[in-house]
């Protein structure tokens, strides 16, 4: 039996949706994988709505909004833009971002989105099933996307998506303005570290463990879990648990 993926749309209301409707009503064909969820507008789009809507099965997640210039919101759809990129870098850890896609289309292109649900539902179907659905989903794969869903939602992945314009396009207290090549190592460092550490809060949910047994499930070095402990002890998220010898273990708050 050949895959049928699952798709999830989120359509702002004034431009996508009214084009998916034009395509509906023009009798356009398109494959019916898709189920639509209608926003005022594609800024509205918190990246939490993606990484679940990944982790409850969907294959597959496209958000399509005004073409840039023309949201009605006038900022809208370059705001979905910053936070769709953050997206992207987060799920490219676990090799999930070819699985998302952010795209433009009008009200009077209803030809355009057809083609693009058809041409997105085909490029699902070339990836296969998504790990996380189906009756048996991979529970490492749903441990990461979970990981991943809360770090992008910490206030520091906050920060640095709502301030990229203002720290890249204006001078900072030193009379300095940060490069975009500057920003971008310092937003994927970032990336990686509030991965980790939500990772590490996930192990931890469980029992308390010591920072060699949480180095060994997540396959990086000692030093760099010890580093990740003091950031989280001093964000109180961790506190020390029993000794095992003279190990110290770390349970979550
Ligand atoms: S209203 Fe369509 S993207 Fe903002």
């Amino acid at each position: 039996m050949s895959f049928e993926p699952k798709i999830l749309g989120f359509l702002c209301n004034w431009c996508s949706y009214a084009g998916a409707d034009l395509a509906g009503v023009s009798r356009m064909q398109y494959p019916p994988n898709i189920r639509v969820i209608r926003v005022m507008c594609s800024g509205r789009i918190d990246p939490k709505f993606i990484f679940e809507a990944l982790r409850v099965g969907a294959d597959g997640v496209i958000v399509l909004g005004c073409h840039l210039g023309d949201c009605h919101y006038l900022e809208g759809n370059y705001e979905a833009e910053k936070k769709f990129d953050m997206v992207k870098r987060f799920l490219k850890l676990i090799n999930f971002n070819n699985r998302v896609r952010l795209d433009w289309v009008s009200a009077s292109e209803g030809a355009r989105y057809a083609s693009m649900i058809t041409e997105f539902t085909d490029h699902i179907k070339t990836l296969g099933p998504s790990p996380a659905g189906g009756d048996n989903p991979d529970d490492e794969i749903l441990e990461e996307l979970k990981a991943i869903e809360e770090a992008a939602g910490s206030d520091r992945m906050r920060a640095l998506v709502g301030r990229e314009r203002k720290i890249t396009e204006q001078e900072n207290v030193y009379g300095e303005i940060v490069s975009l090549d500057k920003f971008n190592e310092i937003f994927d460092l970032a990336i990686k570290d509030e991965y980790n550490r939500h990772r590490i809060l996930g192990l931890l949910e469980k029992e308390s463990k010591s920072v060699k047994d949480l180095a060994k499930e997540l396959k990086i070095d000692s030093s760099l879990v010890l580093e990740h402990m003091v950031t989280l002890k001093s964000r109180g998220q961790v506190d020390f648990g029993e000794l095992l010898g003279i190990t110290p273990t770390f349970y979550k708050l």
